[in-house]
């Protein structure tokens, strides 16, 4: 129903506003969805343990959709096993001009230069109060004003204001879209941030999952980079991918619109990420896998490739929520 009735209906107006709409709609007529739409599965075999949290299913919500926490409780009821707000920031911010969503829908795709709009990490806190028993992650980010010598401090802000409020924290240095947030991939930046951030968890007397999520467009020298990094810093995980600045193989109009490229010109590339993580580490730490997820068979060569938990995005805009109930019954069937 989603692809032949609501998709064409809701692709016929501005992205950013069919965004905000779907949302207040979900708010408030969330209870309509739940009409509507097929029950998600539950199913004893779907749950997962991974980094000590358990998960109902391995199917969650990808940063960026819920950043301020405004909807985790009614998108948890479509059906995901967990939900990923922000990217947050210390202080509320407007995120760059608009326009700044496009879809590129003759290759399945978005691209989007949003840079964290968000209203800050302290009303976010107000609602995840409300918090009916979802499993939250916190993505967490720096404000576009503070400079990269700065930025831990606001890393740091995020991390302990958000700690009581989620289960897992997310360290984002992957966007494309903040000026040279991405240089804090380095070795000796990323180093500093995440021993910053492990030395507070382990201050706490029962410590949080941290992850840290990478961008697709590092080379595979990066890549070994992070791997010693995970394990010096004894993080629990990465987070694989973020959007690309790569624009191979595109068709559709808005091709050329500057910011990060999702969906399915991304499956591939995210899905060698894993793989390449997973193997030339010796599956030594947790993956959740995102990008380009569009169908039950994209997720499962994500988990085949060394993802543990798998996450969608612009599949979910495009696809519908069926997918989430489509990708837990193919791992049912195949049993993994
Ligand atoms: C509109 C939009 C906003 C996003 N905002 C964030 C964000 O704030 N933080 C983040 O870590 N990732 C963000 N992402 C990236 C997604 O979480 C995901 O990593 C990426 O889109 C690849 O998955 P997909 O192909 O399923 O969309 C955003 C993606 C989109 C499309």
């Amino acid at each position: 129903m989603y692809k032949s009735l609501i998709r064409p209906l809701l692709f016929k107006f501005d992205p950013e506003e069919v965004h905000h709409f779907t949302f207040s709609l979900l708010k408030n007529f969330g209870f309509l969805a739940k009409l509507l739409l097929p029950k998600p599965i539950t199913d004893k075999r779907l749950e997962r343990e991974v980094f000590g949290l358990k998960f109902k299913n391995p199917v969650g919500l990808a940063a960026g959709f819920d950043k301020d926490a405004k909807l985790f409780n009614e998108l948890s009821d479509l059906g995901f096993g967990f939900i990923e707000i922000g990217t947050l920031t210390p202080k509320p911010q407007p995120g760059n001009e608009k326009k700044r969503l496009f879809r590129l829908k003759e290759d399945s795709a978005i691209i989007n230069r949003m840079g964290f709009n968000n209203g800050g990490v302290d009303e976010a806190i107000k609602r995840l109060k409300k918090n009916k028993n979802v499993l939250i992650g916190g993505n967490i980010g720096k404000n576009k004003v503070t400079p990269n010598e700065e930025a831990v401090n606001d890393y740091k802000i995020c991390f302990e204001k958000l700690f009581p409020y989620v289960d897992y924290f997310v360290v984002n240095v992957s966007s494309p879209n903040t000026p040279n947030l991405r240089e804090l991939q380095e070795k000796k930046p990323l180093t500093e941030l995440l021993s910053t951030l492990q030395n507070l968890n382990l201050e706490k007397p029962k410590q949080k999952p941290i992850l840290l999520k990478i961008a697709p467009d590092l080379t595979d020298e990066q890549l070994l980079d992070i791997i010693d990094i995970v394990k010096d810093t004894q993080i629990a995980g990465v987070i694989a991918t973020n959007t690309t600045l790569s624009r191979e193989n595109l068709t559709s109009e808005n091709k050329s619109e500057m910011g990060g490229l999702s969906g399915k010109p991304l499956t591939k590339r995210s899905t060698e990420v894993i793989r390449f993580l997973s193997e030339k580490s010796g599956k030594a730490f947790p993956i959740i896998g995102v990008g380009g997820i569009h169908s039950a068979q994209d997720a499962l060569e994500k988990l085949e490739a060394g993802a543990s938990l798998v996450q969608l995005y612009t599949g979910f805009i495009y696809e519908g929520p069926e997918l989430i109930n489509e990708i837990n019954k193919a791992i049912l069937k195949q049993k993994i």
